[in-house]
């Protein structure tokens, strides 16, 4: 049983992201730190209530904390092609549920520092929370066991530029700080997303059952294959992170050092040293194991 705390820009993978993390009996979700990206953070942290609400009730214990609204430097830059106007396409009712009033960087230290070796961090957006949370916090970082990273794009074209994955482009700062905190990061890039997706001919009917997360899964792909009608795979990015963090063996990784080039027509680009360092870098996935996981930990 892996305890953890996500932390998110919902955003439609990471909608099925957090259904595997609530669904899944190996992981016990202790919070939710919510931060722009995909859509501004109020439009986030309105997904993310209502994602909660729907898929875990209107008495949800599990704790949302509000996190940063823009990267270290600038601004974020958003997804609403991808992801829909209000960053998640399908409509949920407005939520009961409210955000705690401690912000996200004060809960994640709270919650860290109270159970330290205890929480892996699960981070798939922008690495702004995060980063704050480590900032002159150096026992912060000690207590960390792990930080799974969806981002980046090592050996493969990115998705924002040609250089860069979204997450780390929009805060390359932020990412910077985490791969250079020493911390055990597991870098879930697009060198391993861009093969696990669903296909549009795989539907309507992707997820098996009638469960609530079967039934919204199969919604939010349903409007985005209908919406983005040049797009045959849905990617599944942040679910492959909550993937390797259910069975790690489903992702092939080498240790390295790993760098974010920080400005300029490269922003956002990830260099990886091999041979040596705190990251292990996903060079390879079991796709079939890991979207067999995904369908399955959804399906229910
Ligand atoms: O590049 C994919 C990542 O950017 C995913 O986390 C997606 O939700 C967006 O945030
Ligand atoms: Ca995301």
């Amino acid at each position: 049983m892996r305890r953890v705390i996500i932390d998110t820009d919902p955003g439609t993978d990471d909608a099925l992201a957090l259904m595997m993390a609530l669904n899944s009996p190996d992981l016990v979700v202790e919070g939710i730190t919510t931060v722009g990206g995909n859509a501004t953070l109020s439009e986030t942290t309105e997904n993310a209530l209502r994602l909660m609400e729907h898929l875990d009730g209107p008495d949800s214990a599990i704790p949302i904390a509000v996190g940063a609204d823009r990267p270290l430097h600038g601004t974020y830059t958003h997804a609403y092609h991808v992801h829909g106007s209000d960053g998640l396409g399908i409509s949920l009712p407005a939520p009961t549920l409210k955000p705690l009033s401690m912000n996200a960087v004060e809960f994640l230290r709270d919650r860290i520092a109270a159970s330290p070796g205890e929480l892996t961090v699960i981070a798939i957006g922008p690495l702004t929370n995060v980063a704050a949370a480590l900032d002159n916090r150096p026992d912060i970082a000690d207590a960390i066991p792990e930080i799974i990273v969806m981002g980046g794009a090592v050996g493969v074209r990115g998705n924002i530029t040609p250089h860069a994955e979204f997450n780390i482009h929009e805060d390359p700062w932020a990412a910077n700080a985490v791969f250079e905190s020493g911390i055990p990061v597991t870098l879930v890039g697009l060198d391993v997303t861009h093969q696990t997706f669903m296909h549009r001919n795989g539907g309507p009917r992707w997820f098996e059952g009638d469960s609530k997360s079967a039934q919204l899964g199969n919604g939010i792909l349903t409007d985005r294959f209908r919406e983005l009608d040049g797009e045959d795979e849905f990617h599944l990015h942040d679910p492959l992170a909550v993937a390797a963090a259910i069975e790690p063996d489903v992702l092939t990784c080498r240790a390295a050092r790993v760098s974010v080039v920080t400005d300029g027509e490269e922003r956002g680009r990830t260099i990886a040293s091999y041979g040596e360092g705190s990251v292990k870098v996903a060079v390879g996935v079991d796709v079939e194991r890991a979207v067999g996981i995904v369908r399955s930990v959804i399906s229910q």
